[in-house]
């Protein structure tokens, strides 16, 4: 995998699409980190921040956003129109907490944000741990694949429950999911534009449907109370709603599903003591803290520039995206002695992991109680739990993740 970077321009060159590079990224992070934080990535077309300081940073400057059509329009920013085909992926996106900026973001978080205080998510708990016991129970003597007997499962069983949509849709969610964040790969292709489409058209009806139902008979689940909100008038209209809704269905499982994939595979590869770490809740919290700093699952988010303006010695014009490589962050030497071991008792593991700033993940809480109580049922259940093969890397840099993690209990 060649990296090219000239300290003196800051122009980096590597690409993206080369399985070298997005199987283990980590080589060229260490390259960069080495010489700086940050680099114009000649392949991206965009200036890049690798660094924890910068990019913490970043994240939270409201110099940079997620949107631009909220102080701009289309004309000002010389921007093409949108695409024919992706209508309704793009409706869904246009009205996704995720995409917006204040004061419509702080509206959307406000409501969502009432679904995960911590109370709530400390109830799923037991839930948790019956689901990840059940699925343990299931497993076979011969070898098998632990991503889809019990990663998968657990992170999109949880979040449909957690709206009330029924248990047998999860491999319809799934499948939904996969092709809508498919759209968010380097350079994808046309087919990848209508599969999402198509997704995005068949989710949206799906979630219409649902909340016709639970206007009819309400329950105690989030989307009865995003409908109730939507009801006592608080400005949160139907589009919004089915938005909502599908960004939880998609960001509530996909990178849980890696973190957990991510973790395990790590746990094993460095023969990790478990049986000291399970039974002490400190221990196995600062483990999953030092895993999602050690392998995250989401490596690359990106943000406008608001207004002309200067960063790092670098002019940056409006309407400009900036990239921010959250994969990175964790191995930065200038935070971490040896930060390419996973450390379990590492004092202050820290990462950009869940993001920063307004847009830091809404669900990093139950994120954190999922993987706390997959890997203690696993790891008490299957104290001999090795692996069996090599594991198969995901095709993608930006979910940084496993296809198929092959183990035997
Ligand atoms: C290990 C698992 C997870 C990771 C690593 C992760 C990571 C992230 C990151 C990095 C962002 C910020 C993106 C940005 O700043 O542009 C984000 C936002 C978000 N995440 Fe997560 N996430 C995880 C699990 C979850 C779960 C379980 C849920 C929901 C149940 C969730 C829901 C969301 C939502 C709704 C946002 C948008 C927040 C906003 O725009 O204010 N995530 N997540």
């Amino acid at each position: 995998m060649p990296v090219r970077f000239d300290p003196v321009t800051r122009r980096l060159s590597l690409d993206p699409r080369d399985p070298a590079f997005f199987h283990d990224p980590y080589a060229a992070y260490a390259t960069m980190l080495q010489h700086t934080s940050v680099a114009y990535w000649e392949e991206l077309g965009c200036w890049c921040f690798f660094g924890f300081e910068d990019v913490n940073r970043l994240l939270r400057d409201r110099r940079f956003g997620r949107e631009m059509l909220h102080v701009a329009t289309r004309d000002e920013l010389g921007w093409p129109a949108p695409l024919p085909h992706t209508g309704h992926f793009d409706e869904v996106d246009a009205h996704s907490m995720l995409e917006r900026e204040p004061p419509v973001h702080t509206r959307l978080r406000a409501l969502v944000s009432r679904a995960f205080v911590s109370r709530r998510v400390e109830a799923l708990r037991p839930i948790i741990e019956e689901m990840a016991n059940d699925l343990v129970d299931a497993f076979p003597r011969e070898p098998f694949d632990l991503l889809t007997r019990y990663a998968t499962p657990i992170p999109v069983r949880i979040i449909a429950r957690m709206l009330g949509v029924p248990n047998d849709m999860a491999p319809r969610l799934l499948a939904w999911s996969h092709d809508m964040v498919a759209m968010y790969g380097v350079g994808r292709s046309y087919e990848v534009e209508l599969r999402a489409d198509r997704a995005a058209a068949e989710f949206s009806a799906y979630i219409r449907r649902l909340v016709d139902e639970r206007r009819a008979s309400p329950g105690d689940d989030l989307l009865s109370l995003l409908i109730a909100a939507e009801e006592q008038g608080e400005t949160l209209s139907e589009a919004e709603l089915v938005s909502t809704a599908i960004l939880l269905l998609n960001a509530g499982h996909e990178a849980t599903v890696h973190a957990l994939g991510n973790a395990v595979h790590a746990v094993l590869r460095q023969g990790v003591q478990m049986d000291r770490i399970v039974g002490h809740d400190a221990a196995l919290s600062q483990l999953v803290e030092e895993a999602l700093r050690f392998v995250p699952p989401l490596h690359l988010f990106k943000r406008y520039v608001l207004a002309d303006t200067e960063e790092s010695g670098i002019a940056l014009a409006r309407g400009e995206q900036i990239a921010l490589v959250l994969g990175a962050t964790g191995r930065d030497p200038r935070i971490h002695d040896a930060p390419d071991v996973l450390l379990p008792d590492r004092a202050h593991p820290q990462h950009t992991s869940f993001g920063a700033g307004i847009h830091f993940c809404v669900g990093a809480p139950l994120a954190r109680l999922e993987l706390q109580c997959a890997l203690r049922v696993l790891f008490t259940r299957c104290p001999d739990l090795a692996l069996a093969g090599a594991p198969r890397p995901k095709d993608s840099w930006h979910f940084h993740g496993l296809d198929t993690l092959f183990v035997q209990v």
